[in-house]
């Protein structure tokens, strides 16, 4: 099989790593991609929100399946494109991927499809986000109704901080705080069979102990030895099939990626957003433990055919990801600095750490870095405490001028189940 992929952070890395494993897959092909998939993909040089782009590569490279990773092309109609040319694509509609592009469209869906979610106001005006503000008191939470990759939430106690957070935003959500830990369920979806991956927990803020600004994401883990292991069977049931049912009977059928994040509150598990892609960095965890073959199950997502698919088969080790980010991330980031200790990751940490590039490029036989996210490192072990070492022992041979990690990723997690 022949298979080109959008997008070029780490998620996508890790869906390429995966696929250039899969020995149904012939040749792999990646726009734009970056440094680190141009190991294992041949990069096109493309803009991956031009949707009409997008399909004449993958006509003239005769791919018989497109992988859409970000959820901007996605919004954008990237998917539509490539469909409309005949060509199987992992990944919804736009009208579908409204799912992730616009919250308030998300609580609508859950609401009809009696998903638990927090109580929530959809607001345009200063009265309405003083009242919501007021009706569900502290911690405030407010949230951009479109799309601002993980940071366009802010949490606060703050009243003065949660006003000026809904002042910047034309149209807001407030919603109820939601108490407990977070947990990240995947599930490929044809558009009617659900098909949950692994679950696994993000840490989505900048410093250790969670602390500091909300990020795209600094790190994950998969398994969660904490969780109820009824968890994935109860949020299929209560969350992920009543919600691709929903999508369906609106006649804006989903299939790709359901991304479900949720938190385990004390009154039971509650969804805090839906994705419409794969999550970054949960996916380098997650497809770290996938044994069946990746191409084949993206392939019958895309073509209506997932019920014919056997069960999914999983490894016993856990896997660990540590995100390398550039200086002031998630700020503006300074970018061009050289990264090194790349290949002395690969002569002795390799096959259980290995590096999933974000925002890499190659200047001149160099990689330097170029964007927030730089690198994913991720490992695997038999338990927690395992790929933790191998993952940190892996980062600590990584030079960044300037770079930051978190150092406590599934720390606390690997204690407990010692
Ligand atoms: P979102 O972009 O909706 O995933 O929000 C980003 C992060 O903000 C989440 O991962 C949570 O840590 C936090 N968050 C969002 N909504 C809530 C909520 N209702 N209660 C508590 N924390 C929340
Ligand atoms: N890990 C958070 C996200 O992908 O949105």
């Amino acid at each position: 099989m022949k298979v080109l992929v959008i997008g070029s952070g780490a998620r996508e890395h890790a869906l390429c790593r995966c696929l250039s494993l899969d020995p149904d897959v012939t040749a792999l092909h990646c726009a734009p991609g970056n440094a680190g998939i141009a190991e294992v993909a041949q990069l096109h040089r493309i803009d991956a929100l031009d949707g009409e782009a997008v399909a004449a590569l993958a006509t003239d490279l005769g791919v018989e399946l497109v992988v859409v990773g970000p959820e901007a092309p996605l919004v954008a109609g990237v998917a539509d494109a490539v469909r409309e040319v005949g060509i199987p694509v992992f990944g919804p509609s736009q009208e579908a991927a409204q799912l992730e592009g616009s919250k308030a469209f998300a609580k609508d869906v859950m609401a009809a499809a009696g998903v638990p979610t927090a109580r929530s106001y959809v607001c345009t005006t200063v009265q309405e986000v003083e009242e919501a503000l007021d009706a569900f008191g502290a911690p405030y939470v407010v949230k951009d109704d479109g799309l601002a990759a993980g940071k366009g939430v802010v949490v606060t106690t703050d009243l003065e901080a949660a006003k000026a957070h809904a002042a910047d935003c034309e149209r807001v959500v407030i919603e109820e705080f939601l108490d407990g830990p977070e947990v990240s369920l995947f599930a490929v979806t044809d558009g009617e069979t659900v098909l949950p991956l692994q679950p696994a927990q993000d840490f989505k803020r900048a410093l250790d102990g969670d602390e500091g600004p909300n990020t795209g994401g600094m790190g994950a883990y998969s398994p969660l030895p904490w969780a109820d292991p009824k968890l994935v069977e109860e949020v299929l049931r209560t969350v992920l099939q009543p919600t691709v049912d929903e999508m369906r009977r609106r006649g804006t059928p989903f299939s790709g990626l359901l991304y479900a994040g949720l938190a385990i509150t004390s009154r039971g598990v509650r969804v805090i957003e839906f994705n419409a892609r794969f999550g970054d960095p949960e996916t380098q965890v997650v497809l770290a433990r996938l044994k069946t073959p990746l191409a084949g199950v993206l392939l019958a997502a895309a073509k209506g055919t997932l019920a014919d698919l056997e069960a999914l088969r999983w490894s016993d080790d856990a896997a660990v990801t540590v995100v390398v980010a550039s200086h002031n991330y998630p700020g503006t980031p300074r970018t061009g600095d050289p990264i090194t200790g790349l290949d002395e990751v690969a002569a002795q940490d390799a096959p259980f750490a290995y590096v999933l590039h974000a925002g890499t490029r190659s200047e001149g036989g160099a990689v330097v870095s170029a964007g927030g996210r730089v690198l994913s490192v991720t490992a695997t072990g038999a338990d927690l405490a395992e790929a933790r070492r191998r993952a940190y022992r892996a980062v600590g041979r990584i030079g960044l001028d300037g770079s930051q990690h978190r150092t406590d990723i599934a720390a606390k997690a690997a204690e407990a189940a010692v």
